[in-house]
């Protein structure tokens, strides 16, 4: 079973799929973290992230490992180091965005998501999972929300961890960010055709989880 969950950035996606994923006892795998393990790669080795043929010489370097731990929480290592909490840095995110426009960088993450697909029942996030990645998912999900309510759940998610940013930041990097992924030449961020769309904007945590789930019980 693969259900596929979609979206912009801040729109509760990991959140959600993660609940979800423990309710029906499924694995839950967040694909913005590989894209945000080639950006912080390219970080610490000074090549310009969007800077495609340094981008992809910088490729076969790379070795993205996803393991999890006992909780069930999904750690990424790069190049056998736990990098977790290293991607979630506000700069790694724009980063993560610009090589994910590289198509030799999408080639490169296909396959280890794929794998992870065919081995287990997942439900995984991203923004081309139900259109590229999982076309054959069982459940096709897009969930939205407005870019002001989105970059106010994200601020208030960087303050709790102790970053210092202010929200007029995180609503400006949303928008760049999103518009930089829907407008892509490969696999944007857009709804499949067969996807079911869901705006959080209104809704609390709670309501999103139980339309959510409403949505895969059929
Ligand atoms: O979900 P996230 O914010 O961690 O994702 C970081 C970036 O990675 C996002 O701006 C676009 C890219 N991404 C992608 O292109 N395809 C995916 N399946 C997941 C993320």
């Amino acid at each position: 079973m693969k259900i596929a969950i979609d979206g912009p950035s801040g729109a509760g996606k990991s959140t959600l799929a993660r609940m979800v994923a423990k309710k029906l006892g499924y694995l839950y795998v967040d694909t913005g973290a590989l894209y945000r393990c080639i950006a912080l790669y390219a970080i610490r080795n000074d090549v310009a992230t969007k800077d495609c043929r340094a981008v992809c010489e910088m490729l076969p370097e790379i070795t993205v490992e996803l393991r999890y731990d006992e909780d069930g929480f999904q750690r990424m290592f790069l190049n056998g180091l736990d990098v977790t909490e290293d991607i979630r840095k506000p700069e790694v995110s724009m980063a993560a965005s610009d090589v994910s426009s590289i198509p030799d960088v999408r080639k490169f993450l296909l396959k280890l998501q794929r794998d992870i697909a065919d081995k287990n029942n997942v439900v995984m996030d991203g923004r081309d999972i139900g259109t590229v990645v999982l076309p054959n998912a069982e459940v096709k999900i897009f969930l939205t929300a407005s870019p002001e309510i989105r970059a106010e759940r994200r601020h208030k998610e960087l303050v709790e961890k102790g970053l210092k940013i202010s929200y007029t930041d995180v609503l400006r990097d949303i928008k760049a960010r999103d518009m930089q992924d829907i407008s892509r030449e490969i696999a944007p961020l857009k709804a499949a055709d067969d996807a079911i769309i869901l705006d959080t904007t209104n809704c609390s945590l709670e309501d999103s989880l139980k339309m959510l789930i409403d949505v895969i019980r059929g």
